[in-house]
């Protein structure tokens, strides 16, 4: 396994010393900067009254390629080296955030990533994110929509062997542990007195990783926080029953390696999901999602992005200003969206004629424009 150099306590994660069993079992490998930061929203809190907003770092998750996916990826990409594969298949949008993780990250392991990419807004996020995966080295597929991106793998499947595949998102319940072992970091930057334990955390909800494991985590970790997902994707894939399926088998995952960890499990209500921020559809901006952003913004210098972050914390602000009384009670946002700037490699390898002539069209068309 190529070696990388970790960072401050990315030595092992904090779950293996928790549970010390699932150390020999589950593979892990560093590729980000853990602990991320945790700090309060000072200058948005004077703006809108409340004296308690948080927030964590995630989009500086990693100096490559930051954001929610390196936590998953530390164990997902670990697990198909140790099985010896040389290549993942993985889905997404055309603009998929976590693609462009896999692509980077998994570069960095010797890994080779195929994208199966199926529609969505074409905005210039996407045509950036696209140009991206071929700078990182990915193989493109284009599938249109889930059937085709279905079938498509399945072909591949059949003519390549030792691909390893990854579920959108990677929100498999391997992926989730990342988010579980988050939330134990989370502990402890309470228990050093970093931030006060969170009432709420808010956290974007798409192929349900990030907040199965959080949820699963907070649970184990003893943290009394309700997580709270904003959806940002369809309803069939994002809800409050699938996400208590991940979260019940991450729990199953666990336990099979140690049977230290606790057999609890969790149903729909166990899950909490605010529904009312999505909009027109996947990758679509809204009104809310971007006064969000400038709000945020202008405030602290923290950029959100349209699709997952800016929706999140409109949700956060909206419930705020609905419940007053909790004007004191700290809540949490998690962002999950990276922070490093990749433009200037954009700038340069900007030639969309070297992608495969299926996705020239995402280059020729009328972009979403963002409000
Ligand atoms: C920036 C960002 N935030 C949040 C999410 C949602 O996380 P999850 O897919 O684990 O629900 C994603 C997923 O792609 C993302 O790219």
């Amino acid at each position: 396994m190529p070696v990388l150099k970790s960072r401050g306590d990315s030595i092992e994660p904090l779950l293996f010393r928790k549970y010390p069993a699932l150390k020999g079992h589950i593979a892990w490998q560093s590729l980000g900067n853990f602990p991320t930061l945790v700090r309060k929203l000072e200058k948005l809190g004077k703006e809108i009254g409340h004296q308690n907003i948080w927030i964590k770092q995630d989009g500086k998750s990693s100096d490559a390629y930051g954001g929610n996916k390196v936590r998953k990826l530390e164990f997902i990409l670990a697990g198909a080296l140790r099985l010896k594969r040389k290549a993942i298949i993985t889905f997404g949008g055309i603009g998929t955030n976590h693609g462009l993780a896999t692509a980077i990250h998994g570069k960095r392991l010797g890994l080779k990533t195929l994208l199966v990419l199926v529609d969505q807004p074409v905005t210039t996020h996407v045509q950036e994110n696209l140009l991206l995966f071929r700078h990182f080295g990915a193989e493109l597929c284009r599938a249109h929509n889930t059937l085709g991106a279905g079938l498509r793998t399945v072909g591949y499947f059949l003519t390549r062997p030792g691909l390893h595949f990854v579920p959108a998102g990677g929100s498999s319940p391997l992926g989730a542990l990342g988010f579980v072992n988050a939330a134990f970091e989370l502990k402890n930057q309470i228990e050093a007195g970093q931030l006060p334990e969170p009432k709420y955390i808010f956290v974007a909800l798409g192929s349900k990783g990030t907040l199965a494991g959080l949820t699963v985590g907070c649970k184990l970790a003893g943290l009394q926080s309700t997580v709270i997902g904003v959806r940002v994707a369809y309803y069939w894939l994002a809800n409050e029953k699938n996400t208590a399926k991940l979260a019940n088998n991450v729990i199953s995952l666990m336990r099979r390696h140690d049977k230290a960890v606790p057999d609890v499990s969790f149903s729909e209500k166990d899950i909490h999901v605010v529904h009312d921020f999505f909009g027109e559809g996947y990758g679509f901006a809204t009104h809310q999602g971007k006064e969000a952003l400038e709000l945020l913004n202008r405030t602290e210098k923290i950029e959100l992005d349209l699709t997952y972050t800016a929706k999140a914390f409109a949700a956060l602000l909206d419930f705020i200003k609905r419940h007053k009384e909790l004007s004191n009670t700290p809540v949490l946002f998690w962002h999950t969206y990276n922070s490093v700037d990749l433009t200037p490699i954009v700038k340069q390898d900007h030639d969309y004629t070297k992608l495969p002539r299926s996705f020239y069209d995402v280059f020729q068309t009328n972009l979403i424009s963002y409000l």
